[in-house]
């Protein structure tokens, strides 16, 4: 099947706090999209390779540059799109620029540098097996439950009250790669594209797009080395990811 991977890193990283684009932040020596686009390439499932970088970066444009010249003959075709004020902005930019034919997509953040191929190979085999949508997720070790602030009387006690308990067996912490019937993706962000900016900031992965189709969602076991780097304890346990034995 042609298989088609978009690596999201439009982010601006402000959680890191690093005053650059998350996917420019060093992660051992080397910036953190370059970690996942080798992990996307030795994933080998794709022929093309979409990646959303800051509108207005030259930096992150310059890495993905020289690491194409680099490519052996017969690698992924790589492109490079401005990406969007949202994350669903920036794959609905890069689903723009994939090539006809294109029958399954992978959606990757680059935050997930880390991510095993083996997490790949199992998204890329649920496609092949017929999946439409299927996410790698993780079972969860914390109990979770749902908040809402205190009324004015309650707020000298603390700023919020539960509201409910959810069954920790039935949670799960997803992860990307997300894949997708390339048609299926699409329609899930076409419905997406007339939100309003209260439910676009509500869209926090593809596969919630592709649930309110009522398309069935399948879920595969992911890897606790795609944690997405986001804070900088994030950014310690990578490094320590990638000099450990798990590197
Ligand atoms: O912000 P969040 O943690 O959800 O970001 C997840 C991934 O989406 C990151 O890899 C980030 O670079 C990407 N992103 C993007 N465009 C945005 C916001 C986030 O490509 N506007």
């Amino acid at each position: 099947a042609v298989t088609a991977v978009i690596l999201v890193a439009a982010g601006s990283g402000e959680r890191l706090g690093y005053g650059m684009p998350k996917a420019q932040v060093p992660l051992g020596g080397e910036a953190i999209l370059m970690h996942a686009l080798r992990g996307v390439v030795a994933a080998d499932v794709a022929r093309q390779i979409c990646i959303a970088v800051p509108k207005g970066d030259t930096e992150l444009r310059e890495l993905i540059a020289d690491f194409t010249v680099d490519l052996v003959d017969g690698g992924p075709e790589i492109s490079v799109v401005d990406g969007g004020s949202s994350r669903a902005d920036s794959v609905r930019s890069a689903l723009g620029a994939l090539e006809d034919g294109t029958e399954f997509v992978l959606v990757h953040d680059a935050a997930r540098a880390l991510a095993p191929e083996r997490v790949f190979q199992r998204v890329a085999d649920a496609l092949a097996a017929g999946a439409k949508a299927v996410i790698p997720a993780m079972p969860v070790v914390d109990t979770i439950k749902t908040v809402s602030g205190t009324s004015e009387a309650d707020s000298s006690i603390a700023p919020e009250v539960v509201t409910g308990t959810a069954p920790r067996e039935q949670l799960r912490a997803v992860q990307t790669p997300q894949g997708f019937e390339w048609a299926t993706l699409r329609r899930a962000h076409e419905a997406a594209a007339v939100f309003d900016d209260k439910q676009a900031a509500s869209v926090t992965d593809d596969a919630m797009l592709v649930e309110l189709l009522g398309v069935p969602v399948h879920a595969v076991r992911g890897a606790s080395q795609s944690l997405k780097i986001t804070t900088p304890l994030d950014l310690i346990i990578a490094e320590g990811l990638l000099e450990g034995p798990l590197g």
